[in-house]
């Protein structure tokens, strides 16, 4: 007799993985099935993001700016350490045991809450069945009263630079370089473009990042990326704007790299060359010829504004459908599907979710900038503040950036919140809670915060939209 679930979810990212827990909670009878596999042969839980993506390049990062800062900043502190070095297969450890240690976690987790965790290829057929074909046995057909489909993403390929996971690399290979190269190319200066560029550059790769479009960072507000430009131009990140990459070959000692911009054909020679243009939704394998679910023009599976597919029953979760690809928006993705199954009423706010980019200074925000804003022709204030005039800031040394608050003139409302600087990444989450609860710069302006804290920042900026900064000329 084949085996039957409330719940059968495929894909054990943060969409699907954390989907599969809440049917659980739900009191669902939930199996779990995933495919991925690691560089070492091993399988495991987490997708991308725990695996290839968030987890391993935050390791990355905290590691090399931390070497960064031992060379550039200790000695303001009077700290002298002697001959600096960084051992690089030593950092690679820690980052591989962070992994392993979150990936076991949800393993765990299932056990806990009684998820079965299926390991292996699932495939939806017609009429909420899917096929199991696990890494060792036969292959199963599994009934389902319900699908969550979470199969995730995958970088995009260039076909003039296509991976040869040496020298021309995505985003996992390099995560896992054994090596610093002494020059990298990257082509896209988007979010993984910006943090591998900074975790290379920092250990000593002389970087150069390729972007096609003129505006840096165009999807943040104007005023972050002119800070963050800068602030990158200083550490010695050689970003070149309105550059269309034409070529990439690799040749005995690197990669060549021919591109076009405003001065003409252009070309330059790398140790290695990251491509990171953005990721396309993975449905590999995934959907039978009648399983009835669409895909859009790009390769997203359609769903509606609750994740539902067209197929009765069968929801889609995380990168795979439209929306940011973040692990948080998945989750929350996980959850809504989770609860509407088990006949609960559930929603994601789409307009409040945050983004994060983890470089030095961390840039993050959430609602709209001040461009969207004005094209919507609303009429709107804005306060700044600057984290030079925030003693803690002073005291963590990291006085770059500032924070932006954007608000509705007529009603108060916080339309955006614009954060570059020290642990921008953390301070957001005071403004997507303030958003998330409608609330006005009223509100921020009359909640306390911990003196010296970053978060005073926001307080001032929410201050600074009524002229009433306390801390900084109006
Ligand atoms: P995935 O995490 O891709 O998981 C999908 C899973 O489904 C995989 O394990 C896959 O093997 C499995 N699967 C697919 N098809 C099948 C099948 N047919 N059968 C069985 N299993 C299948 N986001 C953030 O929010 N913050 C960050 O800091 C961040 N950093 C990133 C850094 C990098 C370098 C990269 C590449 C991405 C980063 N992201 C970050 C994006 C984040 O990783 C993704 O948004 C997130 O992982 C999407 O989750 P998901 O569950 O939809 O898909
Ligand atoms: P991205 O969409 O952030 O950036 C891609 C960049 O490449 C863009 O600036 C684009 O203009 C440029 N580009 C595209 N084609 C090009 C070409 N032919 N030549 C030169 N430039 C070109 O995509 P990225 O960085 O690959 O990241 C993929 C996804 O992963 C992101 O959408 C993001 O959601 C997620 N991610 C999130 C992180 C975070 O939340 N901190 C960290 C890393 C990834």
């Amino acid at each position: 007799m084949s085996k039957s679930y409330d719940v059968v979810v495929i894909g054990a990212g943060p969409a699907g993985y954390i989907a599969a827990i809440r049917a659980a909670q739900q009191g669902l009878s939930v199996a779990c099935i995933d495919e991925w596999k690691n560089k070492d042969g091993k399988n495991a839980f987490g997708g991308t993001c725990l695996n290839a993506g968030c987890i391993p390049s935050k390791a990355l990062l905290e590691s090399s700016e931390l070497y960064h800062r031992a060379q550039h900043e200790f000695k303001k502190h009077g700290i002298s350490t002697g001959d600096l070095g960084i051992d690089i297969a030593a950092m690679q450890k820690r980052r591989a045991g962070i992994v392993r240690q979150l990936t076991g976690g949800i393993a765990g987790l299932f056990k806990a809450n009684k998820v079965e965790g299926l390991v292996g290829h699932g495939k939806l057929l017609a009429g909420r069945k899917v096929e199991f074909t696990p890494v060792e046995g036969d292959v199963e057909i599994i009934e389902a009263r319900n699908v969550v489909l979470g199969s995730g993403s995958t970088p995009i390929e260039l076909s003039v630079a296509p991976y040869d996971g040496d020298k021309i690399i995505d985003s996992w290979d390099a995560l896992e370089l054994d090596a610093v190269p002494a020059t990298l190319g990257v082509i896209g200066a988007g979010v993984i473009g910006l943090e591998l560029g900074s975790v290379w550059a920092r250990l000593g790769a002389k970087v150069t990042i390729i972007e096609a479009m003129d505006d840096f960072l165009f999807m943040a507000d104007r005023d972050v990326s002119a800070v963050a430009a800068k602030e990158f131009k200083k550490q010695g990140l050689d970003i070149k704007l309105g550059a269309k990459m034409t070529a990439a070959a690799t040749t005995g000692s690197g990669v060549k790299v021919d591109y076009e911009d405003g001065n003409g054909a252009q070309s330059i020679e790398v140790d290695k060359l990251i491509v990171a243009v953005g990721r396309r939704p993975f449905t590999d394998g995934l959907l039978a010829d009648d399983s009835g679910i669409q895909l859009d023009e790009r390769g997203f599976i359609v769903v509606d504004d609750e994740c539902r597919t067209a197929v009765k029953g069968v929801y889609a979760v995380g990168d795979c459908v439209r929306g940011p690809m973040l692990a948080h928006k998945g989750s929350e993705e996980g959850v809504m599907a989770a609860d509407l199954i088990a006949g609960e009423i559930s929603e994601v706010n789409y307009d409040v979710i945050p983004s994060v980019l983890y470089t030095a200074p961390e840039i993050a925000w959430v609602g709209k900038t001040e461009e969207e804003i004005k094209a919507s022709g609303r009429a709107y204030k804005t306060g700044s503040f600057p984290f030079a005039a925030n003693g803690r800031a002073k005291a963590l040394e990291q006085t770059s950036g500032m924070v932006k608050v954007i608000a509705a003139e007529d009603d108060d409302e916080i339309l955006g919140v614009h954060i570059v600087g020290p642990m921008a990444g953390e301070l957001i989450a005071e403004a997507v809670l303030a958003m998330e609860f409608s609330a006005s710069t009223e509100d921020l302006q009359r909640t306390i915060h911990a003196h010296p804290s970053l978060a005073e920042a926001i307080h001032e900026a929410a201050l600074a939209a009524d002229k009433r900064a306390l801390n900084y000329p109006n």
